[in-house]
């Protein structure tokens, strides 16, 4: 048994910029846990940047600014004291990464640069050419390598939280390079395990790893998730795969055409064009495909992204990889031909309810949750292109300071008998499986579900299939056996427990979807095509209790401003 101070789980961006602010006291011992190596963490795939109001390129920018985008982008669904405080502290946090070594793209004047994107009044996003999140990703791990306070538990999947009910004492883990279960006491549980947009397992924009495993855990223990029926939709992922072409592209002057030629965005938002937020755009290109007026048939229509007058020079040194992934994958290079996109699943607004946005604390004391699997909520129904990485910046430093402090004034919780050998027994009982099921066929179903039935748009017939079906599909998955039997890097045995996860947060999704009888931000019902700021200016609580699911409604801290319609 091993005991620390503070157990970071995940060691992306949320992680590791909450573990560095942990280990600033030097008496506190911090984990930091990790299924896949650090550096191979999601962070690493955010393309296009963050935003702060540096007011480098446009001097009318300012943090309230930023926070009044930020809360019409959600429409009006986000936190608003919570998302000012995300906007007053971003350039802080920035700028702390310039001095940590970020190499940040330049203005002429050596100042850090600044690109447009999407609902943003100027251009406030900060980026490393379309490399940001990798770049990033590195730095903060750099930064926590140096210090003595942080032991790294790469390749260990989360696998329980142990905990008496009110307070947390631990962390179950597996050891997925030998086989063996770990268990960690610690006062104080951080969990930074990102998003679950895999749930989308055909066309989404994320990591195969991305399966929820904190969320789902924190929900299989009673904890309330927050706002799940949101999830974004890119607008450009690449018709064939689904990856990401950054924001950055339309960010930089790309255009969006159908099998027309039209520039079609100015049917819907004649102002922004092609920057306008999420929602919006990838609810257009699909409404061109729906109209007949993309390209191909089915899941592999498209209509096309056109950064060709941008010219050579521009498109190599500001989008780099998006020409590289362009041509890897769809066979297009981007300098002479319009690639071809359709929207993916991206990112997901809700997740662990937190009740408090200074300390990102759930309702368990000392259970902490930072990044895309926390719901502060800054983003509301719809995040901005760039809000994301600022979050888990900000947030992270705070977190990391109330877990720091936190951890001063209590005590270990002593494990029961029966709690040291939960992971033992629920890894037995796994490999002792027979059942006939099998993993793939039934996460091809669940992706199957959830693109056709809790997509880009919803209805109640589809919603309340998917949540049957999904249902069933979580029977079905306690007759999926691990078929590998072997310790050593036992993938199979990691991947039937992301299903499990993943599963459980799909319908989730679902059932929140089906009771928000309106449309806002990403979740477009076509049968309650309006906002109903009446009855649904409210964020969804979502608790599992044994089988049952429990939805309540809280109210939405509104602070600045009042409600409007978005036009852009
Ligand atoms: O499009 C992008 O580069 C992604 C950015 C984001 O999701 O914030």
């Amino acid at each position: 048994m091993r005991h620390y101070d503070v157990v970071v789980v995940g060691a992306g961006g949320a992680g590791l910029r909450t573990a560095i602010e942990c280990a600033r006291d030097p008496s506190v011992r911090v984990a930091v846990v990790s299924k896949v190596y650090p550096t191979r963490s999601h962070t690493g795939a955010a393309q296009g940047g963050l935003n702060a109001a540096l007011c480098n390129e446009s001097p009318q920018d300012s943090p309230e600014v930023h926070a009044f985008d930020t809360i019409k982008g959600s429409d009006f669904l986000a936190d608003q004291d919570a998302v000012y405080f995300m906007c007053k502290h971003a350039p802080d946090v920035v700028h702390e990464l310039d001095r940590w070594g970020v190499p940040f793209s330049r203005m002429e004047d050596g100042r850090i640069a600044q690109r447009p994107f999407g609902g943003a009044s100027f251009p406030r996003t900060v980026y490393s050419a379309d490399r940001t999140g990798h770049v990033l990703l590195h730095t903060l791990f750099e930064q926590a390598l140096s210090k003595e306070n942080i032991d790294f538990f790469n390749e260990f999947f989360l696998l329980d939280l142990l905990h008496n009910g009110q307070r947390v004492k631990g962390v179950v883990l597996y050891d997925i390079k030998n086989g063996e279960v770990v268990n960690l006491t610690t006062k104080a549980v951080v969990l930074a395990t990102g998003g679950f947009a895999r749930i989308y397992w055909q066309r989404s924009t994320n990591a195969v790893g991305n399966t929820g495993d904190g969320a789902a855990v924190a929900m299989l223990n009673g904890l309330p998730l927050k706002d799940m029926e949101f999830i974004q939709f890119h607008p450009t992922g690449l018709a064939k795969t689904g990856i990401l072409l950054s924001e950055a592209c339309r960010g930089e002057g790309g255009y969006l055409i159908n099998k027309l030629g039209e520039r079609f965005m100015q049917r819907y938002a004649p102002e922004k064009m092609e920057l306008a937020p999420r929602d919006m755009v990838s609810r257009a290109i699909e409404h061109e495909i729906r109209e007949g007026r993309g390209f191909g048939e089915g899941t592999s229509a498209y209509v096309l992204l056109d950064l060709r007058h941008l010219g050579e020079e521009k498109i190599k040194e500001r989008l780099p990889q998006v020409r590289q992934l362009a041509i890897d994958f769809e066979g297009v290079d981007p300098v002479y031909d319009p690639v071809p996109i359709r929207p993916s699943a991206h990112y997901c607004m809700g997740g662990i309810h937190i009740e408090n946005h200074m300390t990102s604390s759930t309702p368990m004391e000392g259970l902490y949750a930072v990044g895309e699997c926390a719901c502060v909520s800054v983003h509301g129904a719809n995040r901005l292109g760039g809000n994301s990485l600022i979050e888990l910046l900000v947030f992270g430093k705070f977190c990391g300071i109330s877990a720091r402090e936190y951890v001063k004034q209590v005590d270990y919780l002593e494990l029961t008998p029966a709690e040291e050998r939960k992971g033992i027994e629920f890894i037995e009982n796994l490999m002792k499986r027979e059942g006939k099921e099998k993993l793939a066929d039934i996460r091809r179903r669940m992706g199957e579900i959830t693109w056709e039935k809790v997509g880009i748009f919803r209805d109640e017939d589809s919603l309340k299939s998917a949540y049957e079906e999904l249902s069933e599909l979580i029977q079905r998955w306690e007759d999926v056996p691990v078929v590998d039997k072997s310790k050593v890097f036992n993938t199979n045995l990691v991947e039937v427990i992301e299903l499990r996860n993943m599963l459980h947060l799909a319908r989730a999704v679902a059932y929140c979807a089906m009771h928000r009888k309106e449309s806002r931000g990403g979740h477009y019902r076509e049968d309650y095509p309006e906002r109903d700021d009446e009855n649904f200016l409210k964020h969804s609580i979502l608790v599992q209790e044994g089988e049952r699911l429990k939805l309540e409604y809280i109210d939405v801290r509104i602070t600045h401003h009042q409600p409007a319609e978005r036009k852009y």
